[in-house]
């Protein structure tokens, strides 16, 4: 059991910070899942929380104690990474118990803990194999059951499921999901998987080259994203973005006109806004409403469908040549080609000023 709390929390290679100054607490018992674009920081994160790097300024704690100068096993710290390196000549036994060996505990405690682990995950009958002998998400649940038998107070997971194939990654996330449930321990996650973080995290940090852009539950983050950074990065297909302008402004709406000529009132603030600025138009494929052509203001038509199964996604060019996608149900009847007409429901779009900082009214204020 364990809170986590970066207090300005930078990190420099040589000349260049790739942390940028980052706040956070993790709560105990939290788990928290890190996104962000390749290279904005999320393992370099991971790495300094599990004391693998130094951190260059700022503070690292652990329960309430600095841990900058603590050495990793020090700090009760497991971490699973995305390329699980297991020992070839040892079996899986040999590799979920080595971390243990040089520990205190008796045989039969060793010997107890790794049983534990390795039926939670479901390898029991593989523990006498050596890796070679083993799938991919087999390897890499003895990974995981290598950070579990040392009961840590925080778990750190670089990727561990971006090696496997679809069916395993959902398997093992749900495994990862029930670990965490029963072992209430402090999880930190890293993914580019949507869904994984969607799923998993009780809260969601999204990173941008070195620094925080928004932290919130799944939830808030898809509904409430506080900038067009997030409201891109949350969110797949991403949400669909329209170049407006603020034509007026109320107390607590804002009118704006679509590229298409349209005009719409926002439930946003109006503070900072004037007539004449730029605003940024967001709205979710899923939240597109399609309808014939001619039945709304808005018309495209459809250059190309993908389809799902589930869903279609469509493509459509819209007035001013700009392409945005659609999410309709599987079933609905679509041709490449058609005509079709738009709406936007307001209480699902989004509106940015021209900085990309949400101007939407908090939920709270909404009659
Ligand atoms: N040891 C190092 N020396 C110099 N630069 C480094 C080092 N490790 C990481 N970096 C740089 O720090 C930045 C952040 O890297 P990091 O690995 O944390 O990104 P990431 O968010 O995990 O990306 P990805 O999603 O691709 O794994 C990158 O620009 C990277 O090149
Ligand atoms: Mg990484």
């Amino acid at each position: 059991m364990a809170e986590v709390a970066l207090r300005s929390v930078r990190k420099s290679f040589g000349r260049s910070q790739v942390i940028q100054g980052i706040d956070l607490t993790i709560q105990d018992g939290e788990f928290i899942v890190f996104v962000g674009p390749s290279g904005c920081g999320k393992s370099t994160l991971l790495r300094l929380i599990a004391g693998l790097e130094d951190v260059t300024e700022g503070e690292l704690l652990i329960d309430g104690e600095v841990v900058n100068d603590r050495t990793p096993k020090e700090r009760g710290i497991a971490m699973v990474f995305q390329s699980y390196a297991l020992y070839p000549h040892m079996t899986v036994f040999e590799n979920m118990a080595f971390g243990l060996e040089i520990s205190k505990l008796s045989r039969r405690e060793i010997d107890e803990r790794v049983r534990r682990a390795a039926e939670m995950l479901q390898i029991g009958e593989l523990l006498d194999r050596k890796p070679r002998e083993l799938s991919g998400g087999q390897r890499q649940r003895v990974a995981i059951g290598r950070a579990i038998v040392r009961d840590p107070k925080v778990f750190l997971f670089d990727e561990p499921l971006s090696n496997l194939d679809a069916a395993l990654r959902v398997q093992t996330r749900i495994e990862i999901a029930g670990l965490h449930r029963q072992s209430r321990a402090t999880m930190i996650y890293v993914t580019h998987d949507q869904i994984e973080a969607m799923t998993l995290a009780d809260r969601i940090v999204v990173l941008n080259a070195g620094q925080v852009e928004q932290v919130g539950t799944p939830l808030d983050l898809y509904h409430r994203p506080a900038n067009l950074f997030v409201a891109g990065f949350i969110g797949s297909p991403q949400m669909n973005f329209w170049a407006s302008e603020v034509l007026a402004i109320a107390q607590a709406s804002v009118a704006i006109r679509l590229p298409s000529g349209g005009r719409l009132e926002m439930p946003a603030v109006s503070d900072g806004l004037a007539p004449g600025d730029r605003v940024t138009l967001g709205i979710r494929p899923e939240h597109l409403a399609v309808t014939e052509a001619g039945e709304s203001g808005l018309r495209g038509r459809i250059d190309l469908i993908e389809q799902l199964g589930e869903s279609h996604l469509l493509h459509i060019r819209v007035e001013g040549g700009s392409i945005i996608t659609a999410r309709l149900p599987g079933d609905a009847q679509r041709a490449s080609g058609g005509e079709v007409g738009l709406q936007l429901p307001v209480d699902q779009c989004h509106l940015f000023d021209k900085a990309g900082q949400s101007v939407m009214r908090p939920v709270s204020t909404l009659s």
